[in-house]
């Protein structure tokens, strides 16, 4: 990649989007798709009480390729194929990922030419939970026991990390108002970088290209588009999800304290799925708490500690966990 190549496109790079598929006689208009989708891609027609695909400005479809429509409806009546790839500049998908998304294949190619269920009876249950887990987005209201939230915390506590530092710390949030509050001011910074981004102008590709090279991975069209999202919910960044487990990092660690939070978030989502609950990492307001000191000591992420991420937590409305079809990932064997 040229050097020029590098520092363009990173405004609304050309895209080529997933194809949206939708079978409108099969439709229960349950609008599942619309409220679980993560960005401002599917939007529902109150008119005909049916989904449609969509973008944001410059946008054809404003689509991740994460395919949890599919995997919430009901009927299967909706589908995303193809692939999401980006042809120029600095977020350009290599050559060896391109290539259409395809569904689980523990077994290789056979897998294609039958169902997940087929395949799964030979999986083992962590294998099955793994190709199955989805990130929910539709929540009862149900409160989760403390006891199970204890559990999917000691599922973290056994994550590997370097030198075996133990470097997290958990903070659990239920409390109603303050998950709001932390929703509307984050919300409130999230908004401005989407204001920054989301529109036309040569004024705003600079400043776009600037902050991007300035803060490396910060500036790509899909959060963009899930801001966009939040924005029609209302500021809702948690998903009316009853619990939210902040996972704070030590600073000091050893190694990588970035990478062992990783490890532990993933431990404490599949031991949550396993258990019946659904979880969905949220990155939106840990990366808003950075300009929000008072709610950082509020939540008491301070010194050696940093927030990494969030997870939210709660039971999922419906069975909403199922395998979906995923982008190509490459594999080079050396042997
Ligand atoms: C670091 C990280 C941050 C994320 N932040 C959000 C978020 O703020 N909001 C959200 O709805 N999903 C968020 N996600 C979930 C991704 O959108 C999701 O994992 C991806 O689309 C794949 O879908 P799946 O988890 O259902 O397989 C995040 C995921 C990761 C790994």
């Amino acid at each position: 990649m040229s050097i020029i190549d590098h520092f363009t496109h990173v405004h609304y790079p050309p895209t080529k989007w997933p194809r949206f598929e939708f079978e409108e006689d099969k439709c229960t208009h349950c609008k599942s798709c619309y409220l679980a989708c993560p960005t401002s891609c599917i939007q529902w027609d109150e008119k005909k009480k049916i989904p449609y695909a969509t973008g944001l400005v410059e946008m054809e479809i404003a689509c991740l390729g994460c395919n949890n429509c599919e995997a919430v409806c009901p009927v299967g009546c909706i589908r995303l194929r193809g692939e999401y790839r980006v042809l120029k500049g600095r977020y350009k998908t290599l050559e060896e990922r391109s290539g259409d998304m395809y569904p689980p294949c523990p077994f290789g190619k056979k897998d294609l030419s039958r169902s997940f269920e087929e395949t799964e009876k030979e999986l083992t249950e962590t294998e099955r939970i793994i190709l199955r887990r989805r990130s929910i987005r539709l929540f009862r209201d149900t409160p989760v026991p403390k006891e199970l939230i204890h559990r999917i915390i000691e599922a973290a506590r056994y994550a590997p990390s370097a030198g075996n530092n133990i470097p997290w710390k958990f903070v659990v949030v239920t409390d109603k108002e303050l998950n709001k509050r932390l929703e509307r001011e984050s919300s409130k910074i999230l908004y401005m970088i989407k204001w920054l981004y989301a529109g036309r102008g040569l004024m705003r590709k600079i400043v776009i290209s600037l902050v991007s090279y300035l803060r490396v991975n910060d500036m790509d069209q899909r959060p963009i588009a899930a801001l966009q999202k939040v924005k029609q919910l209302n500021g809702s960044i948690i998903w009316n999800a009853p619990v939210v487990i902040y996972i704070l990092a030590d600073h000091r660690a050893i190694g990588d304290p970035n990478l062992d939070t990783g490890l532990a978030a993933e431990n404490l989502i599949l031991a949550a799925h396993s258990l019946g609950l659904g979880t969905c990492l949220i990155g939106l307001i840990p990366n808003a708490l950075k300009y929000l000191p008072h709610l950082r000591k509020k939540l008491g992420i301070i010194y050696p500690y940093k927030c990494i991420t969030s997870v939210c937590v709660g039971y999922p409305r419906g069975k909403l966990d199922n395998p979906v079809w995923r982008g190509k990932v490459p594999v080079d064997w050396i042997e």
